[in-house]
C-alpha cells in the first residue's frame, strides 16, 4: 500500500496554473478570483494525482533544465538539476575548440535535454541515441520545441550497437542509468514508483551499462576527441575511471554542489 505524500504550496499553485491555464504569476495576483465548475474539479484530481506521488513534473508536463522549458512524461527521466554540470563541462570544452569538435553524440538521450541544449547552444550537430523509441519520440518533440530539429537526429540503439563503425565522433556526452541494484529501494517513492527504471538501473554496482558503453566507445571516438559521463560518486568514478584508463584515456572528475562526484571527463590521447 502506497502513502499519500503532502502536498507542497508550490506543487498546489503550479496546479492550479496548469489547470486555469495561467501563470502562476497570474495565479498569486488573483487570488479572490472564483474558480468554475470545470477548473475546480480539475484542480481536485489533479492535487489528488500529486498526492498519491505523481511527480509534479509528469503532471504539468514540463521541466526546465538549462533554462529551457522541456515537455516530459512518464516515457522519460526527469531532467535533474546536477546534470547541468555534464552540459556546462562539455560546453566549456567545445568553446576551446569551436573547430574541432564538430560531431556530437547523446548517449542516453532521454527526453533529449543534453542534446537539444547542445545543439541550439552551440549550432553543431547532435546525434540523440537511446535504447527506448518511446524516449526518441519525447526527444524529438522537445528538439522541435527548441527549434533544433535540422541540428539533431536520432537513432533507436542499445549503446553503439546500431552505429557504423566508421562512424566518429569527437565528443560523446552520457548519462547512462548509474544507480546500483541495492541502492534502489533508498530512492525516493516518487522516482521508484513513476520514472522507468530502465532509465535508471545500470546493474548491481550500478556501473554494468557504463562498462559496455566504454568497451564500444574507442570505436566511434576521433583521435584526441571527449568522452563526459555522469556518474553517482567516488566508488563508481573509480570503476569507470580504471576503465576508460584502460582504454587509453586520461581522466578527471568534477563534483556537483553537494560534493559528489557527478562527472568524469575522459580525453583519448592513445589507442590501448
Ligand atoms: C539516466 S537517463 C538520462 C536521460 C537524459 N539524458 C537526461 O539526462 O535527463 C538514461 C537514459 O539511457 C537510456 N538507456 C538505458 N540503457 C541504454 C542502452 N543500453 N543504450 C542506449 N540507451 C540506454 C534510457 O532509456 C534513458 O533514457
Amino acid at each position: 500500500m502506497f502513502q499519500n505524500v503532502a502536498v507542497k504550496r508550490l506543487d498546489a499553485i503550479n496546479i492550479i496554473s496548469l489547470a486555469s491555464d495561467m501563470k502562476n504569476e497570474e495565479v498569486l495576483a488573483n487570488q479572490h478570483r472564483e474558480l468554475d465548475g470545470v477548473t475546480t474539479a480539475k484542480i481536485k484530481g489533479l492535487l489528488e494525482e500529486r498526492a498519491r506521488g505523481k511527480p509534479l513534473a509528469y503532471i504539468t508536463k514540463k521541466r526546465e533544465f538549462f533554462s529551457e522549458e522541456f515537455y516530459v512524461d512518464e516515457r522519460v527521466l526527469i531532467p535533474r538539476p546536477e546534470t547541468e554540470l555534464l552540459v556546462e563541462e562539455g560546453l566549456k570544452i567545445m568553446g576551446g575548440a569551436v573547430d574541432r569538435i564538430r560531431h556530437i553524440l547523446d548517449m542516453g538521450t532521454g527526453s533529449g535535454a543534453i542534446g537539444a541544449v547542445i545543439a541550439k547552444k552551440t549550432r553543431k550537430e547532435v546525434l540523440c541515441v537511446d535504447i527506448s523509441i518511446e524516449a526518441l519520440r519525447v526527444a524529438q518533440y522537445n528538439a522541435r520545441r527548441l527549434n533544433v530539429s535540422g541540428k539533431t537526429g536520432f537513432l533507436c540503439s542499445d549503446l553503439f550497437n546500431g552505429l557504423r563503425e566508421s562512424v566518429k565522433f569527437d565528443m560523446v556526452i552520457a548519462n547512462l542509468p548509474y544507480v546500483a541494484a541495492d541502492e534502489w529501494d533508498g530512492l525516493m517513492e516518487d522516482v521508484r514508483r513513476f520514472e522507468p527504471k530502465t532509465a535508471l538501473l545500470g546493474g548491481r554496482e550500478g556501473t554494468e551499462i557504463y562498462e559496455r558503453f566504454i568497451e564500444g566507445l574507442p570505436g566511434h571516438l576521433a583521435e584526441g576527441g571527449h568522452v563526459l559521463c555522469e556518474i553517482g560518486g567516488s566508488a563508481q568514478a573509480a570503476i569507470i575511471g580504471k576503465r576508460l584508463m584502460a582504454k587509453g584515456f586520461t581522466v578527471i572528475s568534477k563534483r556537483d554542489l553537494s560534493g559528489i562526484e557527478r562527472v568524469l571527463i575522459g580525453t583519448w590521447t592513445r589507442s590501448s
